[in-house]
């Protein structure tokens, strides 16, 4: 079993060795992108170099990126505390190609590290493809050995990606875990597909098109590829538990919000010290880029986060200001928390 840490540097690590250059997560606020109100996606600090209007010294690059999905297109507040996998902030661990490899080199490269490294068994594992794409159904075949049935086509938005209504886009293949019959929950594109059972631990997107406007989609200059794992996700699937809460980042967050409440985590109580860890993250981040709360924009988004919190503190019982008491949290062992 690893920590969130390691798993973190395995990733980047993985990447590193494989000839990617290891950049720095990009802000949570987004700088010169009108069209986010937040960094949602490891891709977003990457949109000029797959449209080829920036170039770098490196043309693949991995990164570990802060993300909230708390206003805008994607949005998971509501979700967070009654799900086990859903988070506000969160970090997506990826690998890009602007331009240079495309899909084989990125199923290779996601299957090696999976399989090999994470010696997550290939039994347990099942994926998605867009409905057309039988490139990336047979490449699945070839390097995972995988049945048809393993092979689901998945027709909606769910396997299309974009960060917002415009920018770089394309079809995905997602990789989902098969945590057993006794998780609800059915395989992707199944009537029950929002259960728990099969979770959904990295994406791959295979970048091909610039939308432009509703309506006006162009080629990219060359194919690309933008992969998003979520950290969380995987850690709870390496450290053998059903939920993210249940990792050892988040038991520690927890453990500080049951100590200062002096409420269990238990009953009623448990999705309010989890709604508590993570809006303690979200809003900690979001205040140490400059956001602060407020009526409108970014600020309403933080107001909304730190208002649920406040509200489920309340539930619990605390009387006094909980969340300012939690950010200095640290692991049982001194660690700071990642
Ligand atoms: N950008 C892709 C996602 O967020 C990888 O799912």
């Amino acid at each position: 079993m690893s920590g969130v840490n390691e798993i973190r540097k395995t990733f980047l690590d993985y990447f590193a060795t494989e000839g990617h250059a290891p950049v720095a997560s990009g802000p949570l606020v987004p700088r010169n992108d009108p069209t986010l109100m937040f960094t949602s996606a490891g891709m977003v600090q990457f949109k000029t170099l797959f449209t080829g209007v920036e170039k770098r010294a490196y043309a693949t690059a991995t990164t570990a990126q802060k993300c909230l999905r708390a206003g805008g297109k994607h949005n998971d507040l509501d979700n967070v505390g009654y799900t086990a996998r859903h988070l506000t902030f969160f970090e997506m661990l990826g690998n890009f190609s602007f331009g240079d490899y495309f899909k084989e080199r990125a199923i290779e490269l996601a299957w090696n590290l999976v399989t090999k490294h994470f010696d997550i068994p290939a039994s347990r594992l099942l994926v998605t493809v867009y409905i057309d794409d039988d490139e990336a159904a047979d490449l699945w075949k070839k390097i995972a050995g995988f049945s048809d049935r393993r092979i689901i086509r998945i027709a909606s938005s769910d396997n299309f990606w974009a960060a917002g209504e415009t920018g770089p886009c394309g079809p995905c293949s997602e990789l989902f875990f098969d945590q057993g019959e006794s998780v609800f929950g059915g395989p992707p594109g199944s009537a029950d597909e929002d259960g728990d059972r099969f979770l959904e631990f990295w994406n791959l997107v295979f970048m091909q098109y610039d939308q432009i406007a509703p309506g006006d989609r162009r080629d990219l200059p060359r194919p690309s590829i933008d992969t998003g794992m979520g950290l969380e996700r995987m850690s709870a699937l390496l450290q053998g538990v059903q939920s993210v809460f249940e990792t050892d980042l988040f038991r520690a967050l927890i453990r500080a919000s049951v100590e200062a409440s002096g409420v269990p985590a238990e009953g009623a109580a448990l999705a309010s010290h989890r709604v508590i860890a993570d809006h303690l993250r979200a809003s900690s981040f979001l205040v140490a880029e400059g956001v602060l709360p407020g009526n409108e924009g970014r600020g309403y988004v933080l107001r909304r986060i730190m208002r649920r919190a406040m509200r489920h503190a309340q539930l619990i019982g605390a009387k006094e200001p909980l969340m300012h008491r939690l950010v200095p949290a640290r692991a049982r062992d001194g660690r700071r928390l990642p």
